[in-house]
C-alpha cells in the first residue's frame, strides 16, 4: 500500500461503478488513442471501480495490466468485475505520488501507461509525471484523460452560491502548463490538448448521486451520512441546467528511445 493514507481517499466504488457511464464512455475514446499489439503490459493509473481496465484488458489478449488505484473501495470493485482474467491482471493499492518501480514488481519497465479521469485528483503533476516516466520502458507511451482549467465551473460555482467555499482539492491544468510539466518530467513525442463535454443528467436522481459519489466526494465527506445527499441535491437545485461541465485534458506522450531506464 505504497503512501496511501485513510481518510479522503476513499470512494464508494460500488455507486462510482453504477453511475460512471460517462467516464466509461470517454474511457473507450482516450483507450483507442493507445497503440498495442495485444501483448503488452500497461498500467491502469487510477483504474477505478475497473470499467476502462475491462476494456484495456480485451485489447490486450496476450498481455497483462496492472490495476493501480488508491482507494480499497474501488480496487473491490475492480476485482469483482475484472477477477484474475486468466492472471494477466494484478491489483495494486498505491497512491500514484508514491509509486516506485519496486510496487511493480516483475511489471516494470512498462510498455504504455493508460489514465482516465483521475490526474486531476493528484494535486503534484511534476511527481506525477516523474513516478510514470520512471516506470516506463524507453518508447513507452503515456496516454491520458483528466480535468482541465475550467472543468466543472458551473458545479463549483452552484456550491458557492449555498457559501460553501471549498467543494474540493483538484488540479485542473491547461495544455500549456501540462505540456511544460511532461518536458521536464523527460517525455517526447508530447500532444496535449483540452475539449469541452457538456454531460447532460435527465434524471435528477441520477444527477444527485452523481455529484455526492464523484464531484462533491470529498466536501461530503466532511458533513454527517444524513446530510450529504440534501447538499449534493441542494448543489443540483442552484446549477442552471441538468448539465455537468466537463472540460477534458488529454495527454499523448513518450519516453523517448535514448532515455535509459532508471
Ligand atoms: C473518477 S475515478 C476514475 C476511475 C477510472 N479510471 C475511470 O475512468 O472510470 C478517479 C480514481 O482515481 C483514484 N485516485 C485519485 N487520486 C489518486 C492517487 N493519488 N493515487 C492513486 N489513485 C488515485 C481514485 O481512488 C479513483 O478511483
Amino acid at each position: 500500500m505504497a503512501g496511501v493514507s485513510a481518510g479522503n481517499r476513499e470512494w464508494d466504488g460500488a455507486s462510482y461503478d453504477r453511475i460512471s457511464a460517462p467516464q466509461a464512455r470517454w474511457g473507450q475514446a482516450v483507450l483507442e488513442r493507445l497503440e498495442l499489439a495485444g501483448d503488452e503490459t500497461v498500467l491502469d493509473a487510477g483504474c477505478g471501480s475497473g470499467r476502462v481496465t475491462e476494456r484495456l484488458l480485451a485489447r490486450l489478449p496476450r498481455g497483462r495490466v496492472v490495476a493501480v488505484d488508491a482507494s480499497a473501495s474501488m480496487l473491490d470493485q475492480a476485482r469483482a468485475r475484472l477477477g484474475q482474467a486468466d492472471g494477466r491482471v494484478s491489483y495494486v493499492q498505491a497512491d500514484l505520488l508514491h509509486l516506485r518501480p519496486r510496487d511493480l514488481a516483475g511489471a516494470v519497465p512498462l510498455d504504455a501507461v493508460l489514465s482516465t479521469a483521475t490526474f486531476h485528483w493528484v494535486t503534484d503533476h511534476d511527481r506525477l509525471f516523474a513516478n510514470l516516466f520512471a516506470l516506463l520502458r524507453p518508447g513507452g507511451q503515456l496516454v491520458a484523460q483528466c480535468g482541465a482549467k475550467g472543468n466543472i465551473d458551473g458545479v463549483i460555482s452552484a456550491v458557492r452560491s449555498l457559501g460553501v467555499e471549498r467543494a474540493g482539492t483538484w488540479l485542473y491544468a491547461t495544455p500549456e502548463e501540462t505540456k511544460k510539466r511532461l518536458e521536464r518530467a523527460g517525455f517526447t513525442d508530447i500532444e496535449v490538448w483540452s475539449h469541452p463535454e457538456p454531460t447532460p443528467f435527465p434524471e435528477r436522481q441520477v444527477l444527485e448521486e452523481f455529484l455526492e459519489t464523484v464531484c462533491l466526494r470529498e466536501h461530503l465527506a466532511s458533513l454527517a451520512p444524513s446530510q450529504r445527499r440534501p447538499f449534493a441535491g441542494a448543489v443540483a437545485a442552484a446549477m442552471p441546467e441538468p448539465v455537468i461541465d466537463y472540460v477534458r485534458l488529454n495527454i499523448v506522450a513518450r519516453r523517448g528511445l535514448g532515455s535509459n531506464h532508471d
